[in-house]
C-alpha cells in the first residue's frame, strides 16, 4: 500500500522541472534571466494540452462562443481608453540597506505603519509605477511612435467587438475566447512562474444585456469552478475569493477569484469580473466608433455588459505541477516521485516497453507503439530494467505504460499499468486503444481516490 508524503515544496517541483525537462531558466547558458522562464519538450506539451482542453471547453463545447487571436502591439489609444496608462500602476517601495524591492500591498500593516522592510531596515517613500512595458514601433523613438506590449488579451477582443458581430452569426448572449502572450513590468516576481513579466492568459468575455448581468456572473463563477475539477484539480484545493468594495478593479462592478492552495499558500488562479459596460463605453468614447448592439428581435439598441473569466496559462501549468507532485512511500525504503495528471494534459499518455530487446519483442513493442501513435502521444523506451522504466514514466507523469513480453508473442495480449495505482492488467493488443480511452474518459481525481482504470 502507497502512503503520499505531505512535505512538497516548490524546491522539489522547480528541480523536477528542470531535471525532467518541463521548464528551464531563461537565457540558461548565460546565468538566466530573472523571472524569466523556457518550457522544454514535456513542459510545451503540458502548457499546450492545458490550453486545448481550455480551448475545447470554452469554444467547442459552446455553440455561442467564437475565438481570437489579436495583435500583442496594439493602438495605443487603447491603453488610454482602458485606463491602464493612467491606473495601471503598483505603488512600489525599497528596502534602503538591500535595495530589497516590495509591492506596498505586499506588505503587513505594521511595516507599512513603520515603514520597515521584512528585514527589519527602513524603507523608502513608496511611489507609483506603472506596470506596462513601453516600446517604440518603427526606427525613431518619439513620443508619437510608443507602443506597449498588452498587459492583458482582453482589449484585443473588445476593439474586435463589432468585427465579431458583423462577421459572426453570434447574437447576444456570446462569449468571445482568446488566448495569447500578456507581459507585465512586476515589481517582485517570485514563486517560479507564478508572477513573471511574460506570461499567458486564456480570457473569455461575454457579452450580455445589462439586465442579465447576476445571472450570467453566477453562471460563469460555476462553470469555471467545474472546469478546474473536470482538469482533474482536487476540489480541497480550489475556492473562491470575493474581492471586497475597496480592492475591486478600477473596471468591475463585482469580482471573485478562484484560488488554489499553492505551496507557498492560497493565491489567485483566476479572476472573474463583472466589468459592467466600462470597456465598450470607453473604446467608444476614445475611438468615436459607435459599439452598441441592436437587437434585431426586440429592436432594442445598448451596451452590452462584460463578464470576463481571465484565467492564467502560465500559472496553470504551476498548479497543475504542484497538485499533480506527489512522493509515495512504497513497501519499505522506497519512494516514488509521480506526477497525477489527468491524462487529457499529461505530456506523454503511453509509454510502451519490450520486456527485453532480444527476441522480436522490441520489433513488436515498436509496431503497438507506432499504432497507438495515431490516437496518443506516446514513447518508447526499452533501456533499463522494467520497473526503473515505470518510474521514470511515473515522474513525468504518464498514465499508461504497456510492456511486450514472451506471453504477447503467443497469445496477442500485453501488460497495461496505471500510473495511479499501479495495478496491472492483461489486455489484448486489439483491445489496447479503446480500453485506454475509456480509461481517460472516466477518470476522475478526488481527494479521497486518485485511481485511473484498472
Ligand atoms: N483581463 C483581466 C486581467 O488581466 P488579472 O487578474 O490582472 O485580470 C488574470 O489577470 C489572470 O492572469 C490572473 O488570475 C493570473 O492567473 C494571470 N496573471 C496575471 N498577472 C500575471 C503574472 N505576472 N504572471 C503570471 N500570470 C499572471
Amino acid at each position: 500500500m502507497a502512503t503520499a508524503k505531505s512535505d512538497i515544496t516548490m524546491e522539489k517541483i522547480v528541480s523536477l522541472c528542470k531535471r525532467r525537462g518541463f521548464i528551464f531558466p531563461s537565457s540558461d547558458i548565460y546565468g538566466g534571466l530573472s523571472s524569466a522562464w523556457d518550457y522544454g519538450p514535456l513542459g510545451v506539451e503540458l502548457k499546450s494540452r492545458i490550453q486545448k482542453f481550455w480551448w475545447r471547453e470554452m469554444t467547442q463545447l459552446h455553440d455561442e462562443i467564437v475565438g481570437i487571436d489579436a495583435s500583442i502591439l496594439m493602438h495605443p489609444r487603447v491603453w488610454e481608453a482602458s485606463g491602464h496608462v493612467s491606473s495601471f500602476s503598483d505603488v512600489m517601495v525599497e528596502d534602503t540597506v538591500t535595495n530589497e524591492r516590495y509591492r506596498w500591498d505586499h506588505l503587513t500593516d505594521e511595516q507599512r505603519e513603520t515603514k520597515t522592510s521584512p528585514n527589519g531596515n527602513p524603507l523608502s517613500e513608496p511611489r507609483k509605477f506603472n506596470l506596462m512595458f513601453k516600446t517604440n514601433l518603427g526606427p525613431v523613438a518619439d513620443d508619437g511612435s510608443i507602443v506597449y506590449l498588452r498587459p492583458e488579451t482582453a482589449q484585443g477582443i473588445y476593439v474586435n467587438f463589432k468585427n465579431v458581430v458583423q462577421t459572426s452569426r453570434v447574437r447576444i448572449p456570446f462569449g468571445i475566447a482568446q488566448v495569447g502572450k500578456a507581459f507585465r513590468n512586476e515589481i517582485v516576481t517570485k514563486n517560479f512562474i507564478f508572477r513573471t513579466c511574460e506570461f499567458e492568459q486564456m480570457e473569455m468575455q461575454y457579452f450580455v444585456h445589462p439586465s442579465e448581468d447576476t445571472r450570467w456572473f453566477e453562471y460563469w463563477k460555476a462553470e469555471r469552478l467545474a472546469y478546474y475539477e473536470k482538469l482533474g484539480i482536487r476540489p480541497s484545493r480550489l475556492r473562491f475569493e470575493e474581492h471586497g468594495p475597496d480592492e475591486l478593479a478600477h473596471y468591475a462592478k463585482a469580482a471573485f477569484d478562484i484560488q488554489f492552495e499553492f505551496p507557498f499558500g492560497w493565491q489567485e488562479l483566476e479572476g472573474i469580473h463583472n466589468r459592467t459596460d466600462f470597456d465598450l463605453s470607453r473604446h467608444t468614447e476614445f475611438s468615436g466608433k459607435d459599439l452598441t448592439y441592436l437587437d434585431d428581435q426586440t429592436n432594442e439598441r445598448y451596451l452590452p455588459y462584460i463578464i470576463e473569466t481571465s484565467a492564467g496559462l502560465t500559472r496553470s501549468v504551476l498548479m497543475a505541477l504542484c497538485d499533480a507532485y506527489e512522493e509515495e512511500e512504497v513497501g519499505e525504503n522506497d519512494v516514488r516521485t509521480v506526477l497525477r495528471f489527468h491524462p487529457a494534459i499529461a505530456p506523454i499518455t503511453v509509454g510502451v516497453f519490450p520486456l527485453v530487446k532480444k527476441d522480436g519483442l522490441a520489433e513488436k513493442a515498436k509496431e503497438i507503439e507506432r499504432a497507438l501513435r495515431e490516437d496518443f502521444s506516446t514513447f518508447y523506451d526499452q533501456g533499463g530494467a522494467i520497473g526503473r522504466r515505470y518510474r521514470r514514466q511515473d515522474e513525468i507523469g504518464t498514465p499508461f505504460c504497456v510492456t511486450v513480453d514472451y506471453q504477447t508473442m503467443e497469445d496477442g495480449t500485453v501488460t497495461l499499468r496505471y500510473r495511479d495505482s499501479m495495478e496491472q492488467q492483461r489486455v489484448a493488443v486489439a483491445e489496447l486503444d479503446a480500453t485506454i480511452r475509456d480509461a481517460i474518459r472516466t477518470y476522475k481525481r478526488t481527494d479521497a481516490h486518485r485511481r485511473i482504470g484498472a
